[in-house]
Order: C-alpha cells, then sequence, then structure tokens
C-alpha cells in the first residue's frame, strides 16, 4: 500500500512541484493539500495520512502550531517539516512540538523521498509495537482517587487516559477498579464480555498469560480498558494480591496504568494507591467535598503517600462562592490542575459513551485536561518523590 502524504504549503506553485516529484514514485500517493495550518490540522484528523509535509511560514496557524496540534489530536500521522536555511530557531521548535524530520528547500526529489520512507517506516515499526517494550522503561501508574462519589474521577480518568494515548502514541490501559459501581465501561460505551471478577478467577499463575485477553480495546481511541465485575458483591474477590499481580504484569507493556477508583479504601484500591507513581485526589469547590477530601488525604498522609499525591480540582466555577486559593489553603496542598465546570460538554458525553476529549478536544474542558495528560507526560522526567513505605500492615486502618 502507498504512503499517504498531505502536503501543507500557502504557495500553491510549491505544492505542485511537490506533487509533480511525488507522483512519479509508486510507494507514494499525495492524499490532500493544505493552504494553512487550520486546514492541515482539519485534513489530517479526518484522512489520516500517513505524513504530512509541513512548510513553517503560513498564513493564520503556522506550521509550528499545526505540527502541535497533529501531535496531539492525530498522533497516527508523521510530520515531516519543510523549511528554508535561515528557519534554525523555528526548526528547533518544530520538532519540539513533535515533528519527526526535517528537510530544507530546494530538495532534490531523492531527498524528499528518503525522509518520506525513513520516517514512514520508523514510525510504522513503532505503530505496530516492536518497540513496545523498549518504550516501557519507566511504567506509570497514575490513580485518580476522590473522597465523595460524582466528583468526576471517573470523567477525568477516561478522558486522561485517551489524551495520553493520543500524545504520546504509547500502550495505555485503564483499570476500573470501582469494584462495585464502575462505569468506565458505559463511560467508554465499551461492553465487555468478561471483567477482573473472572480474571482474578484464573489460577494466579496463569493471570500473567490470559491478562491481555480481559482488556477490551476502546476503538476510537486505542486505550485498553480492564472493566469492573459486573455485579457489586464481586468486589471483595479482588484481593490485594490480585491487585498487585496484575498492576505488575500491565507494567510490563503499558507506558500509563490510569486507575479509576472508588471513593472508599477497599483492598484492591489501597494497593493501587500503594503502587502508583502518581496520585490524583480529585476535589471541587463545594464545602462537603472539601471535608472529606481533608480527610482523605489525612489517610494518605498516615500512609506516607503525601509526596506523590496532588489534587486536581474539577467542576472549577468561582461564582460558587469559593475560590481555588481557598482550597489550597483548606487543604494544605497545592493545586496540580484545574478542570472548568461544563456540564453541556461533560454530563452528555458520559450519557452517550463518548468522552469529550474526543468529540471537544478545543473546548475549556478539553484542553484542560490535555493541560493534565501533558504535565504527567513532564512529570516522568521530574525526579522520583519521596519514597512510601508498604501498606499491607496499614488495611488494619480500615478493617
Ligand atoms: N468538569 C465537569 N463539569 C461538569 N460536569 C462534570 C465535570 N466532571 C465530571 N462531570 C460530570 O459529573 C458526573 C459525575 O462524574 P463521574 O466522573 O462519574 O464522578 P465519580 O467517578 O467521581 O463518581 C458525570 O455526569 C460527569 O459527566
Ligand atoms: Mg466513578
Amino acid at each position: 500500500m502507498a504512503i499517504t502524504i498531505l502536503i501543507a504549503d500557502d504557495i500553491e506553485q510549491t505544492r505542485n512541484s511537490i506533487k509533480r516529484l511525488l507522483s512519479l514514485d509508486p510507494d507514494v500517493r499525495v492524499i490532500a493539500e493544505a493552504a494553512d495550518g487550520k486546514e492541515a490540522v482539519k485534513k489530517t484528523i479526518e484522512l489520516k495520512p500517513d505524513i504530512v509535509l509541513m512548510d513553517i511560514n503560513m498564513p493564520g496557524l503556522d506550521g509550528i502550531a499545526a505540527t502541535e496540534q497533529i501531535t496531539l489530536r492525530a498522533p497516527e500521522t508523521s510530520v515531516i517539516i519543510m523549511s528554508v536555511q535561515r528557519e534554525n530557531e523555528y526548526l528547533r521548535k518544530a520538532m519540539f512540538a513533535g515533528a519527526r524530520d526535517y528537510i530544507v528547500k530546494p530538495f532534490t526529489n531523492d531527498e524528499l523521498l528518503d525522509t518520506i520512507k525513513r520516517v514512514y517506516h520508523i514510525d510504522k515499526e513503532k505503530r505496530s509495537g516492536l518497540l513496545r517494550r523498549a518504550s516501557c522503561t519507566d511504567p506509570q501508574v497514575i490513580t485518580f482517587f476522590g473522597a465523595k462519589g460524582g466528583v468526576g474521577k471517573t470523567a477525568l480518568a477516561v478522558n486522561t487516559a485517551i489524551a495520553l494515548k493520543q500524545a504520546t502514541r504509547s500502550n495505555v490501559v485503564l483499570v476500573d477498579l470501582d469494584l462495585q459501581f464502575g462505569d468506565v465501561a458505559a463511560a467508554m460505551n465499551i461492553k465487555p464480555q468478561q471483567s477482573i471478577a473472572e480474571l482474578v478467577q484464573e489460577p494466579p499463575d496463569a493471570v500473567v498469560d490470559l491478562l491481555e485477553q480481559y482488556l477490551v480495546e476502546h476503538k476510537p481511541s486505542g486505550v485498553k480498558v480492564l472493566c469492573a465485575p459486573f455485579k457489586p458483591e464481586q468486589e471483595e474477590i479482588v484481593t490485594q494480591a490480585d491487585t498487585e499481580r496484575i498492576l505488575n504484569i500491565l507494567k510490563e507493556d503499558y507506558q500509563y496504568i490510569i486507575v479509576d477508583t472508588s471513593t472508599h479504601f477497599s483492598e484492591a484500591v489501597l494497593t493501587a494507591l500503594e503502587m502508583s507513581n502518581t496520585i490524583l485526589m480529585v476535589s471541587a469547590l463545594d464545602v462537603l467535598t472539601v471535608k472529606n477530601t481533608k480527610l482523605a488525604l489525612h489517610v494518605l498522609q498516615t500512609l506516607d503517600m503525601h509526596g506523590k499525591t496532588d489534587v486536581v480540582l474539577n467542576r472549577t466555577d468561582e461564582t460558587m462562592g469559593m475560590k481555588s486559593q481557598d482550597l489550597e489553603d483548606a487543604l494544605g496542598y497545592k493545586i496540580r490542575c484545574t478542570i472548568p465546570a461544563n456540564g453541556r460538554i461533560a454530563v452528555p458525553a458520559i450519557n452517550k459513551g463518548i468522552p469529550f476529549i474526543i468529540t471537544h478536544p478545543k473546548t475549556n474542558i478539553g484542553e484542560a485536561i490535555f493541560r493534565l495528560s501533558n504535565s504527567l507526560i513532564q512529570g516522568i522526567e521530574k525526579p522520583s518523590k519521596k519514597k512510601h513505605k508498604r501498606i499491607a500492615n496499614l488495611f488494619g486502618l480500615f478493617s
């Protein structure tokens, strides 16, 4: 199959001459053209070309901003920048925005085709997962926790998982540890045949080989999901040892393991918290949530997990009488990220099972999720936070 190409350049003559060059090689096929960055992003999302040849200087949205958008919103597509000699500083920015390679104008037919084919083949290999293991050297377990139902744990976990997948193209799995009333499957319109409850009834030694079969792929995003039990009474069969085994196996193959939880400290939730690199405590600006958040943070402190815990403030709407600064003061924690209240988008998204990050990435709430996911991606490079002690002997606190 030919490598599909989109050419983005504001000068029609340039587009035509590139098209002519490429028409000589049956391995590549130009499927679209764009005269500015905005059109390039739109057509890339629609047509999913393998490669975008992107000019830097274009009116409106320039090539760098367009590259950034494509990296976030159409990660399967690779961008190659076309620049002229004096644009070195822009080139650096373009590579930082996610461009895969660049080519300096004027270029020969061979230079252009070599670059296209090299980028295509490297990225194809990546996509097919051949480099998967190599990329999981520092797997991240990120748990969304919260002290009150309805605070937005599931909405944030689902949308953040998809944003991480889009931004990094790495393997992302979402584990629903709200073992009684898990609703990740509903929020993503997934119809699982089996859940974590059946998985943990397999012989422990077989779990390593069987786990992948228990994951359901959320097709629109490529995020894998381990669904919660279908019946609330099955909560208890998922033990500390099961949770530890499952998360350890996932860490072999997945770069990001996102865990959604219930509001109570079950064995499974405590184990996930213990094994997390980052705990995101979802809170909101109402007095009852703040009170419970404070209590839950205190527990995490007792368990020596506060060093890796950050507060995410959901549904911010400062007309409600409380400000985020008030929350920081009340909790004694800095807020890592604020997510605006936008019921018009968030609620129908949950009801329809289509996460808003897919349908409304450019809204205030969509952009806030991308900010959160970018902070998690960058967080990997941060020095590791405080060491935490094992909690096995602390289960007693809650029994
Ligand atoms: N930022 C937000 N703005 C508006 N509604 C939100 C927001 N975050 C979540 N919601 C809505 O609140 C409801 C409860 O969220 P959910 O994620 O199920 O909470 P939890 O998992 O903590 O119980 C859902 O209908 C969800 O769409
Ligand atoms: Mg939930």
